[in-house]
Protein backbone atom coordinates (compact mmCIF):
# COMPACT_ATOMS: atom_id res chain seq x y z
CA UNK A 1 0.00 0.00 0.00
CA UNK A 2 1.43 3.24 -0.56
CA UNK A 3 1.69 5.72 1.69
CA UNK A 4 2.09 9.10 0.33
CA UNK A 5 -1.36 10.20 1.15
CA UNK A 6 -1.90 13.04 3.84
CA UNK A 7 -1.76 12.87 7.58
CA UNK A 8 -4.96 12.44 8.95
CA UNK A 9 -5.27 14.84 11.42
CA UNK A 10 -4.74 19.08 10.23
CA UNK A 11 -1.91 19.51 8.73
CA UNK A 12 0.81 21.11 10.74
CA UNK A 13 4.52 22.14 10.17
CA UNK A 14 7.46 23.48 12.54
CA UNK A 15 8.75 26.67 10.63
CA UNK A 16 9.46 27.95 14.33
CA UNK A 17 9.97 26.94 17.74
CA UNK A 18 6.15 28.37 18.60
CA UNK A 19 4.68 26.42 16.57
CA UNK A 20 4.16 24.16 19.00
CA UNK A 21 2.07 24.48 22.18
CA UNK A 22 4.34 23.86 24.90
CA UNK A 23 2.45 20.73 25.92
CA UNK A 24 3.67 19.20 22.33
CA UNK A 25 6.94 20.38 23.01
CA UNK A 26 7.10 18.08 26.23
CA UNK A 27 5.31 15.46 24.58
CA UNK A 28 8.29 15.35 21.58
CA UNK A 29 11.11 15.62 24.42
CA UNK A 30 9.51 12.81 26.19
CA UNK A 31 9.00 10.98 22.65
CA UNK A 32 12.64 11.01 22.33
CA UNK A 33 13.81 9.90 24.90
CA UNK A 34 11.75 6.63 24.25
CA UNK A 35 13.61 6.92 20.97
CA UNK A 36 16.70 7.15 22.08
CA UNK A 37 16.52 4.79 24.54
CA UNK A 38 15.02 1.82 22.03
CA UNK A 39 18.04 3.10 19.88
CA UNK A 40 20.62 2.09 22.79
CA UNK A 41 19.43 -1.10 23.12
CA UNK A 42 19.16 -1.95 18.84
CA UNK A 43 15.18 -2.20 19.58
CA UNK A 44 13.67 -1.24 16.21
CA UNK A 45 11.41 1.34 15.92
CA UNK A 46 9.87 1.55 12.14
CA UNK A 47 6.92 3.99 12.71
CA UNK A 48 7.44 5.55 9.63
CA UNK A 49 7.59 2.48 7.79
CA UNK A 50 6.80 3.03 3.84
CA UNK A 51 7.08 7.03 4.72
CA UNK A 52 9.07 9.37 2.64
CA UNK A 53 11.14 12.85 3.66
CA UNK A 54 12.15 14.57 1.28
CA UNK A 55 15.38 16.74 2.55
CA UNK A 56 15.98 20.64 0.39
CA UNK A 57 19.54 21.73 1.03
CA UNK A 58 19.63 25.25 -0.04
CA UNK A 59 22.85 25.37 2.35
CA UNK A 60 25.66 23.22 3.87
CA UNK A 61 25.21 20.89 6.37
CA UNK A 62 26.85 17.75 8.08
CA UNK A 63 24.76 17.10 11.37
CA UNK A 64 21.41 18.24 10.20
CA UNK A 65 21.67 16.38 6.95
CA UNK A 66 23.13 13.27 8.25
CA UNK A 67 20.23 13.21 11.51
CA UNK A 68 17.34 13.64 9.32
CA UNK A 69 18.51 11.19 6.53
CA UNK A 70 19.48 8.29 9.53
CA UNK A 71 16.67 8.68 11.39
CA UNK A 72 13.84 8.15 8.73
CA UNK A 73 15.96 4.94 7.61
CA UNK A 74 16.12 3.80 11.15
CA UNK A 75 12.43 4.65 11.34
CA UNK A 76 11.65 2.64 8.17
CA UNK A 77 11.40 5.11 5.92
CA UNK A 78 13.26 6.85 3.28
CA UNK A 79 15.03 9.90 1.83
CA UNK A 80 15.08 12.33 -1.01
CA UNK A 81 18.06 14.87 -0.78
CA UNK A 82 17.70 17.81 -3.23
CA UNK A 83 20.27 20.81 -3.30
CA UNK A 84 19.59 23.98 -5.32
CA UNK A 85 22.48 22.98 -7.42
CA UNK A 86 20.97 19.76 -8.66
CA UNK A 87 17.54 20.28 -8.81
CA UNK A 88 15.39 22.79 -10.54
CA UNK A 89 15.45 24.91 -7.61
CA UNK A 90 18.96 26.65 -8.56
CA UNK A 91 17.41 27.36 -12.21
CA UNK A 92 14.87 29.51 -10.65
CA UNK A 93 11.74 26.92 -10.74
CA UNK A 94 9.28 29.13 -7.84
CA UNK A 95 9.41 27.57 -4.57
CA UNK A 96 5.87 27.17 -4.33
CA UNK A 97 5.74 25.22 -7.91
CA UNK A 98 8.66 23.10 -5.90
CA UNK A 99 6.13 22.44 -2.83
CA UNK A 100 3.19 21.70 -4.97
CA UNK A 101 5.06 19.16 -7.03
CA UNK A 102 7.36 17.50 -4.01
CA UNK A 103 4.56 17.32 -1.14
CA UNK A 104 2.32 15.37 -3.63
CA UNK A 105 5.00 13.00 -3.24
CA UNK A 106 6.27 12.53 -0.18
CA UNK A 107 5.20 12.03 3.57
CA UNK A 108 7.16 14.99 5.31
CA UNK A 109 9.63 17.74 3.72
CA UNK A 110 12.65 19.17 5.64
CA UNK A 111 13.91 22.20 4.27
CA UNK A 112 17.01 24.20 5.02
CA UNK A 113 17.13 27.45 3.26
CA UNK A 114 17.55 31.79 3.73
CA UNK A 115 14.99 33.86 4.03
CA UNK A 116 12.07 32.84 6.90
CA UNK A 117 9.49 33.55 4.40
CA UNK A 118 10.88 31.50 1.63
CA UNK A 119 10.11 28.47 3.82
CA UNK A 120 6.68 29.83 4.58
CA UNK A 121 6.33 30.03 1.15
CA UNK A 122 6.89 26.39 0.71
CA UNK A 123 5.15 25.42 4.00
CA UNK A 124 1.92 27.05 1.87
CA UNK A 125 1.82 25.31 -0.65
CA UNK A 126 2.64 22.45 0.85
CA UNK A 127 0.15 19.13 1.21
CA UNK A 128 2.77 17.85 3.82
CA UNK A 129 3.78 18.55 7.09
CA UNK A 130 7.32 20.94 6.78
CA UNK A 131 10.45 21.31 9.07
CA UNK A 132 12.90 24.25 9.53
CA UNK A 133 16.48 22.61 8.88
CA UNK A 134 17.48 26.19 9.63
CA UNK A 135 16.57 29.44 8.31
CA UNK A 136 18.47 32.86 8.53
CA UNK A 137 15.95 33.97 11.69
CA UNK A 138 15.54 30.40 13.45
CA UNK A 139 17.21 27.60 13.94
CA UNK A 140 14.23 25.01 16.18
CA UNK A 141 15.50 21.54 15.54
CA UNK A 142 18.85 22.31 17.03
CA UNK A 143 16.91 24.41 19.84
CA UNK A 144 14.96 21.08 20.55
CA UNK A 145 18.07 19.15 20.23
CA UNK A 146 19.57 21.53 23.28
CA UNK A 147 16.74 21.60 25.66
CA UNK A 148 16.57 17.38 25.48
CA UNK A 149 20.61 17.86 26.04
CA UNK A 150 19.88 19.65 29.30
CA UNK A 151 17.08 17.90 30.36
CA UNK A 152 19.31 14.81 30.22
CA UNK A 153 22.15 16.62 32.20
CA UNK A 154 20.74 18.59 34.68
CA UNK A 155 16.77 17.91 34.50
CA UNK A 156 14.04 20.86 33.69
CA UNK A 157 15.28 23.91 32.01
CA UNK A 158 12.64 25.58 33.69
CA UNK A 159 13.72 28.54 35.65
CA UNK A 160 17.11 28.17 34.67
CA UNK A 161 19.37 30.16 33.14
CA UNK A 162 20.64 30.15 29.50
CA UNK A 163 24.17 32.68 28.36
CA UNK A 164 24.10 33.70 25.30
CA UNK A 165 27.36 34.76 23.69
CA UNK A 166 28.10 35.90 20.28
CA UNK A 167 26.01 36.53 17.48
CA UNK A 168 22.17 37.65 17.76
CA UNK A 169 21.23 34.84 15.15
CA UNK A 170 19.06 32.47 14.36
CA UNK A 171 19.87 30.26 17.47
CA UNK A 172 19.75 33.56 19.70
CA UNK A 173 16.52 33.90 18.51
CA UNK A 174 14.94 30.43 19.04
CA UNK A 175 16.41 30.21 22.39
CA UNK A 176 14.34 33.51 23.42
CA UNK A 177 11.43 31.64 21.80
CA UNK A 178 12.00 28.98 23.99
CA UNK A 179 12.72 30.84 26.93
CA UNK A 180 9.15 32.15 26.73
CA UNK A 181 7.44 28.99 26.02
CA UNK A 182 9.32 26.73 28.64
CA UNK A 183 9.67 29.98 31.36
CA UNK A 184 13.91 30.01 31.96
CA UNK A 185 15.99 33.33 31.43
CA UNK A 186 18.46 33.80 28.53
CA UNK A 187 21.21 36.27 29.64
CA UNK A 188 22.44 37.62 25.81
CA UNK A 189 25.34 39.58 25.22
CA UNK A 190 26.37 40.36 21.57
CA UNK A 191 29.28 42.84 20.41
CA UNK A 192 28.15 46.59 19.41
CA UNK A 193 26.61 46.59 15.76
CA UNK A 194 26.04 43.26 16.36
CA UNK A 195 22.87 43.06 19.09
CA UNK A 196 19.48 41.64 19.35
CA UNK A 197 16.78 43.45 16.89
CA UNK A 198 15.30 45.62 19.19
CA UNK A 199 11.49 45.21 16.79
CA UNK A 200 11.66 40.93 17.22
CA UNK A 201 12.49 41.69 20.94
CA UNK A 202 9.61 43.92 21.65
CA UNK A 203 7.45 42.10 24.46
CA UNK A 204 9.63 39.84 25.88
CA UNK A 205 9.88 40.11 29.22
CA UNK A 206 12.73 40.36 32.03
CA UNK A 207 11.97 37.04 33.49
CA UNK A 208 12.55 35.59 29.78
CA UNK A 209 15.62 37.86 28.38
CA UNK A 210 18.29 39.92 30.15
CA UNK A 211 20.76 41.90 27.70
CA UNK A 212 24.49 42.37 28.89
CA UNK A 213 27.03 44.29 27.38
CA UNK A 214 29.97 42.41 28.75
CA UNK A 215 29.64 38.62 28.32
CA UNK A 216 31.30 37.80 31.43
CA UNK A 217 28.10 39.78 33.05
CA UNK A 218 25.89 37.38 30.84
CA UNK A 219 27.53 34.32 31.64
CA UNK A 220 27.24 35.37 35.42
CA UNK A 221 25.68 32.42 37.50
CA UNK A 222 24.05 30.68 34.30
CA UNK A 223 23.38 27.04 34.04
CA UNK A 224 24.29 26.95 30.44
CA UNK A 225 26.69 28.66 28.49
CA UNK A 226 26.74 28.70 24.67
CA UNK A 227 27.35 30.33 21.65
CA UNK A 228 28.15 29.95 17.84
CA UNK A 229 30.12 31.31 15.27
CA UNK A 230 31.12 34.63 14.07
CA UNK A 231 29.61 34.64 10.99
CA UNK A 232 26.46 32.59 9.86
CA UNK A 233 26.19 30.70 6.75
CA UNK A 234 24.82 33.83 4.21
CA UNK A 235 27.05 36.30 5.92
CA UNK A 236 30.24 35.62 4.70
CA UNK A 237 30.88 38.90 3.16
CA UNK A 238 31.36 40.00 6.84
CA UNK A 239 33.44 37.69 8.25
CA UNK A 240 36.58 40.50 8.62
CA UNK A 241 34.74 42.73 10.55
CA UNK A 242 33.39 40.11 12.55
CA UNK A 243 36.48 38.85 13.57
CA UNK A 244 37.17 42.03 14.91
CA UNK A 245 33.98 43.13 16.63
CA UNK A 246 33.63 39.79 18.49
CA UNK A 247 37.45 39.29 19.68
CA UNK A 248 35.92 39.67 23.44
CA UNK A 249 33.25 37.43 22.77
CA UNK A 250 35.12 33.88 22.73
CA UNK A 251 33.71 31.69 25.48
CA UNK A 252 37.05 30.60 27.58
CA UNK A 253 37.64 29.51 31.14
CA UNK A 254 37.11 32.79 32.87
CA UNK A 255 34.03 32.95 31.55
CA UNK A 256 32.72 29.36 32.15
CA UNK A 257 34.27 30.21 36.12
CA UNK A 258 31.71 32.88 36.50
CA UNK A 259 28.76 30.70 35.48
CA UNK A 260 27.16 28.29 37.99
CA UNK A 261 29.84 25.48 39.04
CA UNK A 262 27.49 22.79 37.47
CA UNK A 263 26.95 24.95 34.58
CA UNK A 264 26.99 23.16 30.90
CA UNK A 265 28.82 24.20 27.54
CA UNK A 266 26.97 24.03 24.45
CA UNK A 267 27.60 24.58 20.75
CA UNK A 268 25.08 23.93 18.00
CA UNK A 269 28.45 23.29 15.64
CA UNK A 270 30.36 23.41 13.49
CA UNK A 271 32.89 25.55 15.93
CA UNK A 272 35.85 27.83 15.05
CA UNK A 273 38.54 26.76 18.42
CA UNK A 274 39.94 30.32 18.74
CA UNK A 275 37.20 32.19 17.66
CA UNK A 276 34.01 31.74 19.21
CA UNK A 277 35.65 29.09 21.78
CA UNK A 278 38.48 28.31 23.01
CA UNK A 279 39.67 24.85 22.98
CA UNK A 280 39.84 23.94 26.34
CA UNK A 281 36.19 24.91 26.81
CA UNK A 282 34.72 23.08 23.59
CA UNK A 283 36.73 19.77 24.87
CA UNK A 284 36.86 20.05 28.52
CA UNK A 285 34.50 18.56 31.02
CA UNK A 286 31.74 21.14 31.22
CA UNK A 287 31.18 20.81 27.34
CA UNK A 288 28.13 18.28 26.03
CA UNK A 289 28.34 19.40 22.47
CA UNK A 290 28.75 15.81 21.38
CA UNK A 291 25.88 14.61 23.34
CA UNK A 292 23.76 17.77 22.02
CA UNK A 293 24.81 16.76 18.07
CA UNK A 294 23.28 13.06 18.54
CA UNK A 295 20.41 14.50 19.70
CA UNK A 296 19.42 15.72 16.97
CA UNK A 297 18.77 12.30 15.75
CA UNK A 298 16.60 11.55 18.34
CA UNK A 299 14.58 14.62 18.93
CA UNK A 300 13.94 14.93 14.92
CA UNK A 301 12.45 11.10 14.69
CA UNK A 302 10.14 12.29 17.38
CA UNK A 303 9.26 15.31 15.65
CA UNK A 304 9.02 13.75 12.68
CA UNK A 305 6.62 10.92 13.76
CA UNK A 306 4.83 13.48 15.39
CA UNK A 307 3.96 15.63 12.62
CA UNK A 308 2.90 12.42 10.53
CA UNK A 309 1.41 10.12 12.84
CA UNK A 310 0.36 12.54 15.81
CA UNK A 311 0.81 11.01 19.09
CA UNK A 312 1.75 7.70 19.76
CA UNK A 313 0.70 5.32 22.95
N1 LIG B 1 24.11 22.52 13.96
C1 LIG B 1 23.84 22.28 12.69
O1 LIG B 1 22.71 22.59 12.21
O2 LIG B 1 24.80 21.61 12.01
P1 LIG B 1 24.91 21.47 10.44
O3 LIG B 1 25.04 22.87 9.86
O4 LIG B 1 26.13 20.63 10.19
O5 LIG B 1 23.66 20.81 9.92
Amino acid sequence: MTTTAQPTGPLRHFLQFRDFTRDEIDYVLGRARLIKDRFKRYEPHHTLHDRTLAMVFEKASTRTRVSFEAGMYQMGGSVINLTAGDSQLGRSEPIEDTARVVSRMVDLVMIRTFEQTRLERFASHSRVPVINGLTNEYHPCQILADIFTFLEHRGPIQGRTVAWVGDANNMAYTWLQAAEMLDFTVHVSCPAGYTLDADRIQGIDARHLKVFDRPEDACRGAHLVTTDVWTSMGYEDENEARRKAFADWCVDAKMMALADKEALFMHCLPAHRGEEVTADVIDGAQSVVWDEAENRLHVQKALMEFLVLGRQG
